[in-house]
């Protein structure tokens, strides 16, 4: 754990693209539209939660899920998150959409089952600090994914990533999964929001007030449903209304583009507002200890602090070292290169 723990610094550090879930746009949109959501209550109680270095910023976390699998982001440990994959989405049997967890989700090895553990030990009063550091950083990146319809989809072409196609006559082929991971919230903030990404949270952030609350706020079942509805009815359809599949090669353009980027941004305000109200809520049911012990330094943290101090220490004194021989050194000449001088 405290190897892990060092890990998540070198993560964030180099935190680059992911294939799964949202893409860092994505994740990121969700987790702040959510923080905008949390009550004073729960936004104390996850502070203290999250690892120190991101100073209590919830979003800095959105993608920690994604890069801990990865080679290129977790050189050192990814082997051994490879079990959490499977966590980020549902494959269903191509063209069901009528989820069955019995059947899409044995062992709730799933993002449901992902999404109910995570949230139950996110409070459970046995758990130590890690552990629920880690179920804060899993939820949060979970609540995005689940919104993303190819994350409820077809076993057989993977969700989407074995339809290939290209994107808006680019020249480099793309496919479905990453198209919706990532590609169409690309051309919306650069095309339409000056590459700003501040901005376009912001025009987000203003729809998502604007419009009457999401219900179904506590059922992860219904925000499967949903994803998966989406799916079977309107993100497999290309521009002429034909079904795409993994045998084909698709071209789309400003007519899906058109058709679906409403979509996309509806999924990621929902994420957005479910999770802020699935952490509130978590917050007022979670055990509360009768007298609110001060935030106890998990042995990752005390490491890390040690690391560091020592390394400052040595910096210090190699520093001081050269100095001083410099100057001894310059004081031996002076003495005694020319006995003759004074
Ligand atoms: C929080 O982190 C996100 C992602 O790293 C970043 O875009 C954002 O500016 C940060 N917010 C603050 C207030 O530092
Ligand atoms: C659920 O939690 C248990 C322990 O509480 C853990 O062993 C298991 O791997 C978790 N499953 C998922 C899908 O996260
Ligand atoms: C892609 O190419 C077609 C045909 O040349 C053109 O009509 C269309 O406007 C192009 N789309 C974009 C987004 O450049
Ligand atoms: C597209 O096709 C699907 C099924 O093939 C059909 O249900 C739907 O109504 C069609 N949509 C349009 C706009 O034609
Ligand atoms: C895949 O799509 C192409 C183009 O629409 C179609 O010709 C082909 O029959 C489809 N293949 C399957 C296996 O559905
Ligand atoms: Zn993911």
């Amino acid at each position: 754990m405290t190897a892990s723990f060092l890990l998540f610094i070198l993560i964030l550090e180099a935190t680059v693209p992911s294939i799964h879930g949202w893409g860092l746009e994505g994740h990121a949109l969700v987790v702040r539209l959510a923080e905008s959501q949390l009550t004073p209550e729960a936004s104390e109680w996850i502070k203290p939660l999250l690892p120190w270095f991101v100073f209590g910023n919830l979003t800095a976390v959105a993608s920690w899920a994604d890069d801990i699998i990865h080679d290129n982001s977790n050189h050192f440990d990814y082997i051994n998150w490879q079990w959490t994959r499977a966590l980020h989405y549902i494959d269903m049997p191509d063209w069901n959409c009528d989820y069955d967890p019995q059947r899409d989700c044995k062992n709730d090895i799933c993002v449901d089952g992902a999404l109910r553990n995570y949230s139950q030990r996110l409070i459970a009063a046995d758990l130590d600090h890690i552990q629920h550091e880690e179920a804060l950083m899993f939820l949060v990146h979970f609540a995005g994914d689940v919104h993303q319809p190819l994350h409820v989809s077809f076993a057989g072409d993977l969700g989407g990533n074995k339809v290939k196609g290209f994107f808006m006559n680019n020249s480099r082929e793309t496919n479905l999964h990453s198209l919706w991971d990532s590609g169409l919230i690309h051309w919306r903030i650069s095309h339409e929001f000056q590459s700003n990404f501040g901005l376009y949270y912001e025009y987000l952030y203003a729809l998502m007030r604007n419009q009457t609350p999401t219900i179904h706020n506590d059922d992860f079942k219904q925000w499967i449903i949903e994803s998966a509805t989406l799916v079977c009815q309107q993100v497999y359809f290309d521009e002429t209304n034909v079904t795409m599949n993994a045998s084909a090669v698709f071209h789309l353009g400003n007519i899906y583009y058109m058709k679906n980027i409403p979509v996309v941004e509806q999924r990621i305000i929902r994420g957005g507002q479910r999770l802020g109200s699935l952490l509130n809520r978590l917050a007022a049911n979670r055990p509360k200890s009768p007298a609110s012990s001060p935030k106890k330094l998990c042995w990752g943290t005390i490491t890390l602090i040690v690391v560091v101090a020592i390394e400052l220490v040595v910096v210090i004194l190699a520093f001081i070292g050269t100095r001083m021989v410099k100057r001894l050194k310059e004081k031996t000449t002076l003495s005694f290169s020319n006995p003759f001088m004074k």
